[in-house]
């Protein structure tokens, strides 16, 4: 069961080191060309205000032509991109953000993250050059993904980390990584928040989105907003998918519903490439 798309409600706001950012943001992997295009600027449309991309995806121009065609304004837009793993040496980050703000067609990207950790790059060299482009106002926070705790740890040691982008639905469980960023002021974007549609099948998830008239997949995005220091960025190819991730802000999960989903991590990664970083 969904319910009526709100397409004029906003959505909520988290705030980061005193600086606002918009709750539910809009993922663009893997849209490409203009159906990517489309869905920025129908997403924003409806009333996202937060859209992320990364140099690899390779939408970076279709994401700027969304952005321009949607008429919003460039500054009630929380703009997101990231800097692939074999693009973290220092002299070269500013050549890189540069071809990107060019593509996204923007002078500044909000946020700014490292892709993926590359242990044969030292994460101070790279943040040194990204604190650089920020003192330059062309990056606005920078930020890490995919960092475990303990390298989440050691970049907080070098800089004022805005943000770690991670894989989080209820069948993965981010507790550690969620106490730091709750005690260190870090956002704790939830990437594949979904966990693909596989939320969908869950009775758990079913029964509560049957209670509040909604469907399991925006329990699974309440659930996440719910917590402190938390964002998602759910992708939708599909416009009524855009819709209905949107229409969430109209019911709270009680603590108990809260505690039964947190009882569904059953430490399901989706992605997990070689390269990836080693997970405890
Ligand atoms: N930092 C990283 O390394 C990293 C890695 C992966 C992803 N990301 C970011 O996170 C974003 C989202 O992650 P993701 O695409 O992996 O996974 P996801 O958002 O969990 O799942 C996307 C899938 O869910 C479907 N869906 C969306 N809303 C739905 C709804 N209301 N009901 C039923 N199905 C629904 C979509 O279908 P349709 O498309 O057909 O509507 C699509 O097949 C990406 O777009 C990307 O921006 C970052």
């Amino acid at each position: 069961m969904q319910g009526k798309p709100v397409s004029t409600t906003r959505p909520i706001s988290k705030t980061i080191q005193g600086a606002p950012v918009p709750a539910l943001g809009f993922g663009t992997w893997p849209l490409k060309g203009s159906e990517c295009r489309e869905a920025v600027v129908d997403a924003l449309g409806l009333g996202y205000r937060h859209i992320d991309t990364a140099r690899m995806y390779n939408n970076e121009w279709e994401v700027g032509q969304g952005l321009k065609d949607s008429g919003i304004p460039r500054e009630e837009i929380f703009l997101t991109t990231k800097l692939w793993s074999t693009e973290l040496e220092g002299p070269k980050v500013k050549g890189y953000l540069e071809e990107s703000l060019q593509k996204l067609q923007t002078a500044y990207v909000d946020l700014l993250l490292i892709h993926w950790p590359n242990p044969k790059v030292l994460v101070a060299e790279t943040l040194a050059a990204m604190m650089h482009l920020r003192e330059e106002g062309k990056v606005r926070q920078i930020g890490v993904s995919n960092f475990p705790p303990d390298l989440l740890e050691e970049a907080l040691r070098h800089a004022p980390v805005f943000c770690n982008q991670v894989e989080y639905h209820p069948f993965l469980s981010q507790q550690r990584l969620a106490e730091i960023c709750r005690e260190r002021d870090v956002l704790l974007t939830a990437y594949s928040p979904i966990a693909h549609g596989a939320v969908m099948q869950e009775p758990l998830l079913l029964e509560i989105a049957r209670k509040y008239g909604k469907s399991p997949v925006q329990v699974t995005l309440r659930w996440l907003l719910q917590q402190e220091k938390v964002a998602a960025i759910p992708k939708a190819a599909s416009q009524v998918n855009r819709q209905n991730n949107l229409n969430i802000f109209d019911f709270t999960l009680t603590q108990e519903e809260m505690t039964l989903i947190f009882g569904l991590a059953r430490n399901q990664r989706l992605i997990n490439p070689a390269w990836g970083p080693k997970w405890e």
